[in-house]
């Protein structure tokens, strides 16, 4: 295939693209937006989703040795007390006295407020959690809180799972969904939100072997960006300086993307220990212990977590994926998408609208989409309708003229190469699969 040409382009050439699109717009864009929040449109929707399921797929359905759950969003406050998360999950907040903007303290450089130069009050320490009530009567009593990662589900569900899944230790429990944060600083784009996707997943292991795990799973998650087609170079394992580990880590490493503005975290693979589960049982009295019938012992399990953020990914893969060809009026913009990863996978293009073509156009795209996720365009004349395939990056687009009516063939053309083959519509569904595997071999990073 053609590598992507392009080391990297900018947040604003994304985002333009982005809406123009139809990858994601401001939320409540009619009102002014809210800020830092987005919505995910038709197309966005898509490569989202196939980030999420390429994810589930690789996670779960792959494996015999993890399961999946879908857990609520809201959860008994006292799994907050227990997790830590109450007293730690904090960050440090300063109000600048002379024009009242917020920032974090450990993320300025001097001690001057950045917008008016002004002198900061007394740092504080500001929890993340978002509180809302349950029921009618907003008390202390009805406080509960938007989960701040999907993990807790996990632990608290740890009993239930293994039980009814049979599954004996080293197990995981993996869960896609969303979580919420006050972040004080929410930006670039979708990277830092205050509700965002999380895809986590919490892997119970005898102790002493928590150390294996961990470098398994580090592993792991790198090639998994890569399989997908993230470049390699684009990438770094970055470990945790002791005094940065989360409340409940012995040992966390991120897995970081090149972003247009330095290097950001996309996942983070943490070493919980038995943290969780000690206090969880702590708290509840419910005894989270495993008895190991070989061993013959009981013991705690320790927890090694993959903890990866659905939109950054997606945000990832979007810049990974650009690149332009040529130059002025010639210059074509390609998303080069993994096949797994483009939001659409083909794209049925007649050649003109006329009756005669679209009936048999509309055939063919009834034969494909039952086998890939399909486009159906035939507004435009056809050259802008293959530059607008390129710009979402669909790998192949199939061509039906006016000698399909009587050499029942069509045009596969090839989006990284833009080589053209005829084939005949009985042979299509078998050469658009050839054509995806030799792309999807291609697209490795
Ligand atoms: N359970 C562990 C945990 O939540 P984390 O490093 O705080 O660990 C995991 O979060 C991932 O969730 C991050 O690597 C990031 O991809 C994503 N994430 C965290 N905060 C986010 C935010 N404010 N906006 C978007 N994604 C976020």
């Amino acid at each position: 295939m053609a590598k992507r040409t392009l080391t990297g382009t900018t947040l604003d050439t994304i985002v333009s693209l982005a809406k123009r699109r139809g990858f994601v717009f401001q939320s409540s864009e009619i009102y002014g937006g809210l800020s830092s929040v987005w919505d995910y449109g038709p197309v966005g929707a898509e490569l989202k989703r196939n980030v999420k399921d390429a994810w589930w797929k690789s996670m779960v359905r792959e494996r015999d040795d993890v399961v999946g759950i879908e857990a609520s969003i809201l959860m008994h406050p006292d799994v907050w007390v227990a997790s830590g998360h109450l007293d730690n999950f904090t960050d440090p907040l300063v109000e600048c006295q002379v024009c009242n903007k917020r920032f974090r303290q450990d993320q300025l450089e001097g001690e001057a407020c950045p917008n008016c130069g002004g002198a900061f009050g007394e740092p504080r320490q500001f929890n993340l959690m978002f509180k809302t009530f349950m029921g009618p009567v907003e008390d202390d009593a009805a406080t509960v809180y938007l989960r701040p990662e999907t993990a807790q589900a996990m632990f608290v569900n740890f009993e239930n799972v293994q039980t009814t899944s049979r599954k004996k230790i080293p197990f995981g429990i993996a869960q896609i969904g969303k979580s919420f944060r006050n972040e004080i600083t929410p930006g670039n784009f979708t990277f830092r939100t205050r509700e965002f996707e999380q895809m986590e997943m919490e892997f119970f292991c005898e102790p002493g072997t928590d150390d294996e795990w961990h470098e398994y799973w580090m592993n792991f998650s790198m090639e998994w960006f890569k399989k997908y087609g993230i470049r390699g170079d684009k990438l770094l394992l970055r470990v945790h300086e002791a005094d940065e580990l989360p409340h409940y880590s012995k040992a966390s490493a991120d897995i970081e993307y090149k972003f247009p503005w330095g290097w950001g975290e996309l996942e983070t693979i943490s070493n919980r220990t038995d943290f969780d589960l000690k206090a969880h049982s702590a708290k509840s009295g419910k005894d989270l212990s495993y008895f190991d019938d070989q061993k013959k012992e009981r013991y705690v399990p320790f927890v090694v977590e993959p903890a990866m953020g659905a939109d950054r990914s997606a945000l990832a893969f979007l810049l990974d994926a650009y690149d332009e060809e040529g130059e002025g009026k010639e210059m074509r913009v390609v998303l080069r998408f993994h096949p797994d990863i483009a939001p659409f996978q083909v794209a049925v293009l007649p050649l003109s609208k006329k009756d005669t073509l679209n009936s048999t156009a509309q055939r063919v795209h009834d034969l494909l989409r039952p086998h890939f996720n399909t486009q159906y365009d035939d507004t435009q004349s056809i050259g802008r309708r293959y530059r607008r395939q390129d710009e979402i990056g669909t790998p192949l687009c199939v061509t039906v003229d006016f000698d399909t009516l009587d050499d029942d063939a069509v045009t596969i053309r090839n989006r990284d190469t833009m080589e053209q083959v005829r084939v005949p519509i009985e042979n299509l569904e078998a050469a658009i699969r050839d054509q995806l595997n030799e792309m999807r071999a291609d697209s490795q990073g």
